[in-house]
């Protein structure tokens, strides 16, 4: 299994993500061919998959960001293919993540997870990452 930053978009990517973002969110709309490449071609996002055989696992998405008090990244969107869970694949993701993003000067990782996602919680938490006493809102627009 190798885990790789994605530069190009195929018809094997698109595949692949609209196979995995269901499993993420059931009620996303799939990203187009249009969103990925935005995504693979932004400065400020960066793609990674997990891919066996010719097929890809999982993915995760790094966020960056400059704001007064300093420059920030994200993880977001991680998930692997329930086919491929319990593997190790969640785990070598985030560790390429954190170690892509420990050869910046960045001090810091953040991330959320909803509590009832225990798979996740316990992968983040096995990794290193504290929980943060902090709340988190969101106003819907529609
Ligand atoms: C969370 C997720 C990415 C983990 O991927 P994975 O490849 O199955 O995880 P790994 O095999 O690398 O497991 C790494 C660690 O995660 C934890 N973990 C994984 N699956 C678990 C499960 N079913 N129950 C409890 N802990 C689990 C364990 O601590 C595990 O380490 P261990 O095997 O040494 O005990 C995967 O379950 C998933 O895609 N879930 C649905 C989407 C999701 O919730 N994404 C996270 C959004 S924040």
């Amino acid at each position: 299994m190798k885990i790789y930053k994605l530069t190009q978009v195929t018809n094997q990517t698109i595949k692949a993500f609209d196979s995995l973002i269901p499993q993420l969110s059931s009620s996303c709309t799939l990203p187009s061919k249009k969103d990925l490449e935005d995504i693979v071609k932004s400065n400020a996002t960066e793609l990674f998959v997990a891919q066996e055989n010719n097929q890809i696992l999982g993915t995760l998405t790094l966020v960056f960001y400059k704001i007064p008090t300093g420059d920030k990244v994200w993880i977001e969107d991680v998930v692997v293919d329930a086919k491929a869970r319990g593997k190790g694949v969640g785990k070598d993701l985030v560790l390429f993540a954190i170690d892509f993003v420990a050869k910046r000067q960045i001090k810091s990782i953040n991330l959320t997870s909803s509590p009832e996602r225990v798979a996740a919680n316990k992968l983040y938490q096995k990794l290193g990452f504290v929980k943060r006493e902090t709340n988190v809102y969101r106003l819907s627009l529609v």
